[in-house]
């Protein structure tokens, strides 16, 4: 972070002018430091949503939403997509750099053997009741892993912080597998440490006691594909959360519980399930224009779910390679005639091709597609937002760890413009009218 160039600000109230640090990162937009600004100034920015706000220093991932760039420690995403797999992602995203191939074997063998969970904690599903979603479930149970190991709380150990990172990427699967399993009144079904990280989510979704449960080899290859898609996305909603929940200095199981808790809202991850409601509510490729135009309509609050995103304004690059996938999985599985997926790309095509769209850059996004291999996989609309909850995890610890490691961090504590009542004085109640 170089520090040569600054900025003048001039309030035009007061005539006075002030300097702030310009600063540059090794890519992307210069970020005026205005750490000073309210102690010079007396001013707060403002700036909801932080449609112009960095909120840290990162190296983690950097994304080019103009040009459609997602770049993870620098490796592209589809190069990350087609030559590596999900665990060498986690690996890149935790240290900083592809692991040789000792590195990779220990690091598989660490995350498989944390992947049971505590067998206390399997009481706790018993909780819920079956129709709770599994999102709800996992807000929970993930946040109940703090009770659980009280020997890596300590974040300002970093053996603590590095044992608590492991355990909630590997046990993230288990978790997650067996919030369906209990809405599906199913046993909950053991992870098997000779599996791959998507072989064996897969392995405890679908098998069962009663019979041999064989892993298909291109089911599994996406889920891969799918979680290495997922796997960071740089300071989004969920992760920003992470980041302030833990700026307290809270534990990171309770930190990744908030982040799961942001990532639910339709907006965010939420949309890959509201694809596929949107989609059974159009219905038919006749019903296309209607809700076209109801996307158009100011007044409907309706918005094509799946499409344009707060920092992609070209195609999303995450939507290419999934693209990519769903035509795979779809050709493997031979449901060429879903009716539902003959919506979707003509949806897209019509989309793509429509002025409204097109000058908004309103873009498939990631969720358009995700959505339509999980259901083909026989994966239910309500564990959608919840895969994307596993894969994300790792994002969460990587983004974590590095608050933490940051000299520079302090609590998160945005200020605000107060637009209220001022001052006032207390009306008792027999003279309230
Ligand atoms: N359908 C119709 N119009 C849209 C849509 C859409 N999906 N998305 C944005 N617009 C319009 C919006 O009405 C606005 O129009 P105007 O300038 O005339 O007021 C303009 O495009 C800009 O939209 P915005 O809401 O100011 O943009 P944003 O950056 O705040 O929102 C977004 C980004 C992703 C929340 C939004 O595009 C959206 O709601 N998309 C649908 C939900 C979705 O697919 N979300 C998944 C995001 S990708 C995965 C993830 O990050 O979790």
């Amino acid at each position: 972070m170089a520090e040569k160039e600054t900025v003048t600000l001039t309030d035009n109230s007061t005539g006075r002018t002030y300097e702030f640090p310009l600063l540059s990162g090794t890519i992307g937009p210069k970020v005026i430091d205005i750490r000073s600004l309210y102690a010079e100034t007396g001013h707060f920015t403002y700036d909801p949503g932080f449609t112009s706000t960095g909120s840290c220093a990162s190296q983690i991932t950097y994304i080019d939403g103009d040009e459609g760039v997602l770049l993870h420690r620098g490796y592209p995403i589809d190069a990350l997509a087609e030559h590596s797999d999900y665990l060498e992602v986690c690996y890149l995203l935790l240290n900083g750099e592809l692991p040789n191939a000792k590195q990779k074997k220990d690091f598989e063998n660490i995350i498989s053997h944390h992947n049971m969970v505590h067998e206390q904690l399997a009481t706790f599903y018993r909780g819920f009741r079956r129709d709770a979603h599994p999102m709800a479930v996992m807000c929970g149970v993930v946040g109940a892993l703090s009770a659980f190991y009280h020997d890596s709380l300590d974040i300002n150990d970093p053996k603590h912080r590095l044992i608590a990172s492991h355990r909630l990427i590997s046990k993230i699967p288990t978790l997650a597998a067996w919030a369906y399993k209990y809405s599906m009144g199913q046993p909950f079904i053991y992870p098997k440490n000779e599996l791959s990280y998507a072989e064996n989510f897969l392995h405890m979704m679908f098998a069962t006691p009663c019979e041999d449960y064989k892993v298909n080899p291109v089911l599994a290859r996406a889920m891969d594909r799918i979680l290495i898609l997922h796997a960071d996305h740089e300071q989004n909603a969920s992760t920003s959360t992470v980041r302030l929940s833990g700026s307290s200095g809270a534990n990171p199981f309770a930190c990744i519980a908030a982040g799961i808790a942001s990532l639910w809202g339709p907006a965010h991850g939420g949309a890959n399930e509201a694809v596929l409601n949107m989609l059974a509510q159009i219905g038919s490729k006749d019903r296309i224009p209607e809700f076209i135009a109801r996307a158009k309509d100011k007044n409907d609050p309706f918005r094509l779910m799946g499409f344009g995103h707060r920092v992609y304004k070209n195609y999303d690059p995450r939507a290419q390679v999934m693209r990519k996938t769903c035509h795979e999985v779809l050709d493997e599985l031979g449901v060429r005639d879903e009716p539902l997926l003959e919506l979707a790309m003509e949806l897209e095509r019509i989309a793509l091709e429509d002025p409204y769209f097109v000058e908004k850059k309103l873009y498939p996004n990631v969720d358009f597609y995700s959505g339509i291999i999980f259901r083909a996989m026989g994966i239910p609309v309500s564990m959608f937002t919840v895969l994307f909850a596993v894969a994300r995890t790792v994002g969460w610890v990587a983004q974590w760890n590095e608050m933490i490691a940051d000299p520079h961090q302090k609590i998160g504590r945005p200020r605000q413009l107060f637009t209220g009542e001022t001052r006032r004085s207390f009306v008792p109640l027999h003279q309230r009218g």
